[in-house]
């Protein structure tokens, strides 16, 4: 956003709000998982006049006139997006990755019938089944948890489940799950029981189109995912299948639980596409994962306990009852620095939801920024002395020091909220 910007003179609230936002993005560590820095050119498209148009429908097939551009402009989101995943059917309309699953479920469940995710508090997410979500509202659900002496899905529990609940679908993925899944163990649990294989790679999208995570898509019948994770695209979601189902989860999106399709959001999602198409892309996916090692191999040369004892991914999972500490101290004294992380709960976690004996640390942010495993070494540093002694001293030096690193690696230019200034 312009410094000189017109919302400044017509909103002076909201945009003195924005402006703040920008601010605590440029001078914090940003280490949550979920989270990046999309490009200027995204947020262009994102903040254009195509939201002004309604198109219920999809390209060619619209219930609105004047759709010529429009049309275009999903066209290319779907080439794109189908491009990066080798993938059959891609839909872009969903707008977020909650929506992509709840069409994608209804399009091969109907409400009542049974399906099978990971728990919540084991590293699955609240649509993977949970009971205050749709997903455990709307269908029966049975939750498969990881083995609480590795931290890792074991298949034969989840085959053993899924013999003896039958459900019509089962659903891979995960929030806090920091190893790479068994795709083809999972794809043929799902035959043998004749259920319908889901992955949802919203966490870890972009690390398959940057090819340092295999594909779930040669294995799972659908496909769910954000834009906005590890894939550095606007806030959004899609769905990828395979072309047996593409008319039910196109038919589930619209006109089954959404409306007029964001249009400029998916003009945004394309440019996101379009720059993962690039080789620079690569390089990032690389980066982010050698962060993550290098952060986890730092902390646990500090002492702490990783979730099953590491990371594949851009994440990883610190379990804090050895340095008794709940998630929730280490998360508001690690904010008090600057350092942004999330309280998680760990598997069989003793805590409450609010508690959480964890927190969940990511790269993918940082690694936009430039930062790389020297960086990471010095942030495990910062993170340990200010959860070691969280006094107002420490918190005090590691701020300054926080301060002196953002500053190293600018995010976007200062008149900006443009382009990340770096990015590897
Ligand atoms: C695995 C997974 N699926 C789905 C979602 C939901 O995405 P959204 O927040 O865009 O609805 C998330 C978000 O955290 C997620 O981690």
């Amino acid at each position: 956003m312009d410094r000189n910007s017109h919302l400044e003179d017509v909103d002076p609230d909201i945009y003195a709000l924005i402006r703040k936002e920008a601010e605590r993005q440029e001078e914090g560590l940003e280490l949550i998982a979920s989270e990046n820095f999309t490009s200027r050119a995204v947020l262009e498209a994102a903040g254009s006049v195509l939201t002004n148009k309604y198109a219920e429908g999809y390209p060619g097939r619209r219930y609105y006139g004047g759709c010529q551009f429009v049309d275009q402009v999903e066209q290319l989101a779907i080439d794109r997006v189908k491009k990066i995943f080798a993938a059959e059917h891609a839909n872009v309309q969903a707008h977020s990755g909650a929506q992509a699953n709840m069409a994608a479920y209804l399009a091969v469940l109907k409400p009542g019938e049974t399906l099978m995710g990971l728990k919540l508090t084991h590293g699955g997410h609240l649509t993977h089944g949970a009971a205050p979500n749709f997903s455990g509202q709307l269908f029966r659900s049975v939750q498969y948890e990881v083995d609480p002496a590795t931290g890792r899905v074991d298949l034969n529990r989840v085959r053993e489940m899924a013999r003896k609940e039958r459900p019509k679908l089962i659903i891979a993925g995960g929030s806090a799950y920091p190893r790479i899944i068994d795709f083809a163990g999972f794809a043929e649990i799902a035959r043998d029981g004749g259920a319908v294989f889901l992955v949802d790679m919203a966490h870890f999208a972009g690390l398959v189109a940057g090819g340092v995570h295999p594909s779930p898509v040669p294995h799972a019948e659908i496909v769910t995912s954000t834009t906005h994770k590890t894939l550095r695209g606007p806030r959004g979601g899609f769905i990828l299948c395979r072309e047996a189902h593409a008319k039910a989860v196109d038919k589930q999106i619209f006109p089954g639980i959404q409306g007029g399709p964001l249009e400029h959001m998916i003009a945004a999602k394309a440019v996101g596409f379009g720059e993962v198409l690039q080789p620079a892309f690569k390089t990032y996916a690389v980066q982010v994962v050698r962060n993550a090692k290098a952060m986890g191999e730092a902390l646990l040369a500090r002492g702490y306990t990783l979730v099953s004892g590491g990371t594949d991914t851009h994440l990883l999972l610190v379990d804090l009852r050895n340095k008794n500490l709940t998630g929730k101290a280490a998360e508001e004294a690690l904010q008090r620095a600057d350092i942004t992380v999330n309280k998680n709960t760990i598997p069989g976690d003793p805590q409450s939801p609010f508690v959480t004996s964890g927190i969940r640390i990511g790269t993918p942010a940082l690694t936009t920024r430039g930062m790389g495993e020297s960086e990471m070494g010095q942030i495990a540093s910062m993170i340990d002395s200010v959860l070691s002694s969280p006094d107002d001293s420490t918190i005090a030096r590691v701020a300054g020091q926080v301060r002196d690193l953002t500053a190293a690696f600018p995010l976007y230019p200062k008149t900006t909220a443009g382009s990340p200034a770096r990015r590897p």
